[in-house]
């Protein structure tokens, strides 16, 4: 008996019996081959509801059930074909060793750029392959060069914390005064547009801002494209963090309206893990130093440097992107809403909670989060982490920074059953 199939036994016999994830750890015991998965011919929003169509999406996936999983927000799992591809690449690139990485690989990596650039709706040259969205992000924060001392850049609470670091050693680095604001914790399109409108009025040297397009913190969606035209009428530069955002939500870069973007292919494209991509919009390379005194040739590989790569987490990325296209993001988008809202919903209902993720989809995104009310503390949200995964054998992950406070996060994925879910909301009835 496999592995996977013992732990799961035991994890139902572990169960009390008719308790919601015995049911589902037996479920899944009986979980078949991988299943073609059907031409969609419905819209996404009713798609969503097909539980034979996400069986045949989920059957693309091997995913632990010794737990109720429900933190895919870390990285996403690949499909099955791309894990092959992945360990097949893995294996040719060490038959072939330099022979391969010097002769071969060169070419290939420019036909995977492509692949990508058409994925991300961009051209090849406005886009370099990197180890993922942190490489990305930090070679633009850091490569950004029309600062002078005395300017402004902003950042706000929903960032990501070594984003948030980065934008912050701009003083030492540039001379700039960094300033920061904090959103509701579960603002509106118009507070939020509120907030940023308010920031670009207050501070008359702001040059440049650190949008996150998903929070990692609660999954806030921010208008990034109508924040990013009100910073430009201002002549203020966006940086766009979206490194949750590809893959999970229907949309290809431009549509960012931003000129400098760092992208993960590793969370929602299912991409091996080391692989995301830093965007430069064609006519901007200038804007950013060459890194750390590479040559100056204009291009945009010169702005970012990853030394040697995982070429074969790289290679695998025409399977992921397969994967992923085959599914559709429209589709991706409203199974992972779905799930979302399973929960969120009567979640609301609860007076014991906290939900923290918006009513309105515009603003939500497959990651959500929760509190005890009144219990923001981190102690408190370890402690809720911690209880139910004790108690209930769901996994999940605790967050801080809000100015909010600290909550758990839960983050469902495109192989994720409804029954996971209701078992969430099982448990969080539970904590009344
Ligand atoms: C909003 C956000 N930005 C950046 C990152 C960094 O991504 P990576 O660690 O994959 O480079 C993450 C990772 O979770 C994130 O959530």
């Amino acid at each position: 008996m496999d592995r996977t199939r013992r732990s799961l036994l035991q994890a139902g016999a572990l169960l009390p019996a008719g308790s919601a994830f015995g049911a589902l750890a037996a479920t899944a015991a009986r979980q078949a081959p991988p299943r073609p998965i059907p031409v969609p011919t419905v819209a996404p929003e009713v798609l969503a509801r097909d539980e034979v169509y996400w069986e045949a999406v989920a059957s693309h996936f091997d995913i632990t059930q010794d737990v109720n999983h429900l933190e895919n927000g870390y990285w996403g799992a690949m499909g099955r074909e791309t894990l092959a591809a992945y360990q097949r690449h893995t294996a040719e690139v060490n038959r072939g060793n330099a022979w391969y990485g010097r002769q071969a690989f060169p070419r290939q990596y420019l036909a995977v750029r492509q692949q990508v650039a058409q994925l991300l709706g961009v051209g090849e040259e406005e886009i370099a392959l990197t180890r993922g969205a942190t490489e990305a992000l930090l070679a633009l924060i850091g490569g950004y060069n029309r600062l002078a001392a005395g300017d402004q850049v902003l950042y706000a609470d929903v960032d990501y914390d070594s984003m948030i670091s980065a934008m912050q050693w701009l003083q030492q680095r540039r001379g700039v005064q960094v300033e920061r604001i904090a959103l509701p914790a579960t603002p509106t399109r118009e507070q939020i547009l509120q907030a940023y409108d308010a920031a670009f009025a207050r501070l008359p040297r702001l040059k440049l801002v650190l949008l996150t397009q998903v929070s990692h913190r609660h999954g806030l969606v921010l208008p990034v494209a109508d924040i990013a035209e009100r910073a430009r009428a201002r002549g203020i530069d966006v940086i766009v963090d979206a490194a949750h955002g590809f893959g999970q939500i229907d949309y290809r870069v431009p549509d960012l309206n931003a000129d400098f973007v760092g992208i993960n292919l590793h969370k929602w494209i299912g991409a091996p893990v080391g692989v995301g991509a830093m965007y430069v919009r064609q006519g901007r390379v200038k804007d950013l130093d060459p890194y750390m005194g590479q040559a100056e040739d204009g291009r945009i590989t010169s702005r970012v440097h990853t030394g040697t790569v995982n070429f074969a987490a790289y290679l695998a990325l025409p399977e992921a992107i397969a994967l992923h296209q085959q599914i559709g993001a429209a589709n991706k988008q409203a199974r992972l809403r779905y799930l979302r809202e399973r929960w969120t919903v009567p979640a609301r209902q609860m007076a014991h909670l906290q939900v923290l993720s918006s009513p309105d989809p515009a603003l939500a995104s497959a990651l959500a989060s929760v509190r005890l009310r009144g219990r923001s503390s981190v102690a408190d949200n370890m402690a809720l982490q911690k209880r139910l995964l004790d108690a209930h054998q769901i996994f999940t992950t605790w967050r801080d920074g809000l100015d909010s406070g600290a909550c758990v996060r839960v983050t469902p994925s495109v192989f994720t059953r409804p029954a996971q879910i209701d078992a969430l909301v099982q448990a969080l009835a539970a904590l009344a």
